[in-house]
């Protein structure tokens, strides 16, 4: 193989981004749209207008569409890829605190978006995907790895979707359709506020990262753009860990 200068082009490709609209799904989208790509992204307010001025939320060049994947007819009813779609990024997520993920409500809730909504997305696009012969990438968390004390839905929904990420990326192989996950770390964004925009509790989560800073939205983007390149060709089934040695 050779290695040309455009192998992280993604010129020409369709990609839809779950959970775009901010933080690291956001990160994914605008590294996407800069390598060429034409990006829609989902999320639950009712227009990007909603979003303006957020940060971790920059929708410019982007195109909007509202889907809340907690129900599953939003799913099912939003707008399709006649034409197919290269790039599926799930990267919606959910978290409660003050362990409210101990009630079952709850618990069903926060594993509808973590889990269920990845299943029912990717299935819902793999005819387009299978057309393209695309690329999925599943965000899940090395929250996947241990325990979360406080969160068992988070902590088994993210474990989930790294099982869900290894059976459909031997399932649709065959098909030409690699299937990849990427397991964060602690990254700045609206989910980890609450540790990181409190003094005590960011010093405590930047003594356990190896590499002594918080990770970026950049960090995980330029992991999905490697995953979805065809310098990843040969990878399928796997999530790799993005957390500057917090798992160590
Ligand atoms: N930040 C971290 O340290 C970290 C670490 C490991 C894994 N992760 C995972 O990374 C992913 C992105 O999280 P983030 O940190 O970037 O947090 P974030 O900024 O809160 O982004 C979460 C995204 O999910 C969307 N979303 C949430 N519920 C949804 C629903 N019911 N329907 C449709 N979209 C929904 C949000 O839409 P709105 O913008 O409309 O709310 C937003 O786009 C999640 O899967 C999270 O579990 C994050």
């Amino acid at each position: 193989m050779t290695i040309g200068s455009d192998v992280l082009s993604l010129a020409g490709k369709r990609a839809l981004v779950v959970g775009g609209s901010s933080g690291i799904g956001n990160g994914i989208a605008q590294l996407f749209r800069s390598q060429g790509a034409a990006v829609r992204v989902w999320g639950t307010r009712a227009s990007a207008a909603d979003y303006a001025g957020e940060k971790g939320s920059d929708l410019t060049g982007l195109e909007y569409e509202r889907v809340d994947v907690s129900d599953p007819a939003a799913i099912d009813g939003a707008g399709s890829f006649p034409d197919g779609l290269d790039i599926l990024v799930l990267a919606q997520g959910a978290v409660v605190y003050r362990r409210k993920e101990f009630e079952i409500e709850t618990f069903r809730r926060v594993v509808d978006v973590n889990l269920t909504s990845v299943m029912h997305c990717c299935t819902r696009f793999y005819p387009a995907i299978r057309e393209r012969k695309g690329s999925i990438i599943v965000i899940s968390s090395i929250g996947a790895y241990k325990s979360v004390i406080g969160n068992p839905a988070y902590a088994a929904s993210k474990a989930g979707v790294v099982g869900l990420t290894r059976t459909l990326g031997d399932a649709w192989a065959r098909e030409g359709v690699r299937v990849n996950g990427i397991a964060p770390g602690m990254i700045a964004t609206k989910m980890t506020a609450v540790t990181t925009e409190h003094p005590e509790r960011l010093q405590a989560a930047l003594d356990t990262i190896s590499l002594g800073r918080l990770g970026l939205p950049e960090d995980v983007a330029t992991t999905a753009l490697f995953l979805v390149s065809p310098l990843a060709g040969y990878i399928t089934g796997q999530t790799l860990v993005v957390d500057g040695g917090r798992s160590l």
